[in-house]
């Protein structure tokens, strides 16, 4: 072929690129939303851990909203493994963008969950206190039942604990020797930080700014929760998070909502108010979702979690396509990973998005078997227009 043909080519096919550049003006990246279940309290934890960084590889999204990666050790983890893809991320343990301190360079101030004094206050004055009001024996039968108990009729001692000592008690409550390691100062090992929220966004395309923000700043909550707020070149802003969950018993003790339907709502509101004036893309386990009660295939038959709620998101002009597109559970009763108790079918993981977007079809994924989580993800590839 001749060099002007070449040319010509070259010159036509630059000619059809900006066209379809110019006439549909869009970007298009693919989001996802995914919680990692990654507490001891959730089986198959440590295997679940050594396979989950070579699944976020390959789920080969542009922007990645993870939830439940508690711990400093869990994370170093995966970062390690995904940044080579993932050359942007963030969560609330990082001291900027994509800078997720090491243990050498923490070497002068090494942190755990619970620090010295904190171990001091639960032998001497909180676990002194559950036990006499009758707290402990519950543990067995119902660690949150037993978590309610103690915070309601020990909050004055719980308020002595720090909070990532508490929240990281929380977390760990249904294994004492995995609270030990994961939340104690252990001599050689002051290096597990918590990672309070659980939080991290990973990021193929550069993330331009990020900060992280409590839903009820100024509280101290057993369960922290607030989202992170990030701005990603060709794709706007950008907010993850993970909304309460909805349990039987409230124990929170320094906030006053009369249950967990309610301090969701006020977490909502938080994001709805912060956000109304711009477009932006809402990833998150929402903890939220209808109830359908007949569909094609079993997996799509789900059970509401405070429905109401649901309907709030709707009500607020946010878009969510899922339901219609895939609609199978997230949280799912043939999921191995619930072998011991009846577990509904549930949706509470979505991708959401308020403004002028142009969505394809979300999908599930992250659903691989052995399971990688209690949870399975969304993905979703979104256009800006
Ligand atoms: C933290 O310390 C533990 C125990 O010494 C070690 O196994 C782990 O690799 C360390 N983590 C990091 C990120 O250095
Ligand atoms: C939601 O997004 C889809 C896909 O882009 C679009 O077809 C639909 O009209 C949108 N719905 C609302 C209520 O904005």
């Amino acid at each position: 072929m001749s060099s002007y043909c070449h040319l010509v080519r070259a010159v036509v096919s630059l000619c059809v690129l900006s066209h379809v550049v110019m006439v549909s003006g869009q970007i298009c990246r693919t989001v996802t939303t995914f919680n990692a279940g990654l507490t001891p309290a959730i089986d198959d934890y440590p295997s679940r851990l050594k396979r989950q960084p070579a699944a976020l590889l390959k789920e080969d999204a542009d922007v990645i909203c993870v939830q439940e990666y508690w711990f400093e050790n869990d994370l170093a983890h995966m970062l390690k493994a995904v940044s080579s893809k993932y050359a942007y991320h963030f969560s609330p343990l990082h001291t900027s963008i994509s800078y997720f301190p090491t243990l050498s360079r923490k070497y002068f101030f090494p942190e755990t969950a619970c620090n010295f004094a904190d171990v001091v206050h639960l032998y001497w004055r909180v676990l002194p206190c559950a036990r006499s009001r009758g707290c402990v024996p519950l543990l067995l039968q119902s660690p949150i039942e037993a978590m309610y108990c103690a915070v309601s009729k020990c909050a004055y001692f719980f308020k002595t604990l720090s909070e990532d000592c508490l929240s990281c008690i929380s977390l760990t409550a249904t294994s004492l020797p995995s609270l030990i390691d994961a939340c104690k100062p252990v001599y050689y090992a002051y290096n597990n930080s918590l990672n309070g929220p659980g939080l991290v966004l990973l990021s193929k395309q550069e993330i331009l700014s990020a900060e992280y923000h409590d839903f009820f700043p100024g509280r101290e909550l057993t369960l922290q929760r607030g989202f992170i707020e990030a701005e990603i070149k060709d794709l706007g802003t950008v907010v993850c998070s993970h909304f309460s969950a909805i349990f039987p018993y409230y124990f929170e003790y320094d906030l006053d909502f009369a249950n967990y339907v309610q301090q969701q709502q006020a977490e909502m509101a938080v994001i709805q108010s912060r956000f109304q004036s711009r477009d932006h893309i809402l990833l998150a386990d929402f903890n939220t979702g209808p109830q359908v009660e007949t569909a094609s295939s079993e997996d799509r038959v789900l059970k509401g979690k405070a429905p109401q709620n649901f309907q709030m998101w709707i009500a607020g002009g946010y878009n969510v396509t899922y339901l219609e597109d895939d609609g199978r559970c997230t949280s799912c009763r043939d999921n191995p990973i619930f072998d011991n108790y009846i577990h509904p079918n549930s949706v509470i993981d979505y991708v959401m998005f308020k403004g002028d977007y142009t969505a394809q079809k979300a999908e599930r994924t992250l659903d691989e078997s052995p399971p990688l989580s209690d949870h399975y993800g969304v993905r979703q590839t979104l256009c800006k227009n």
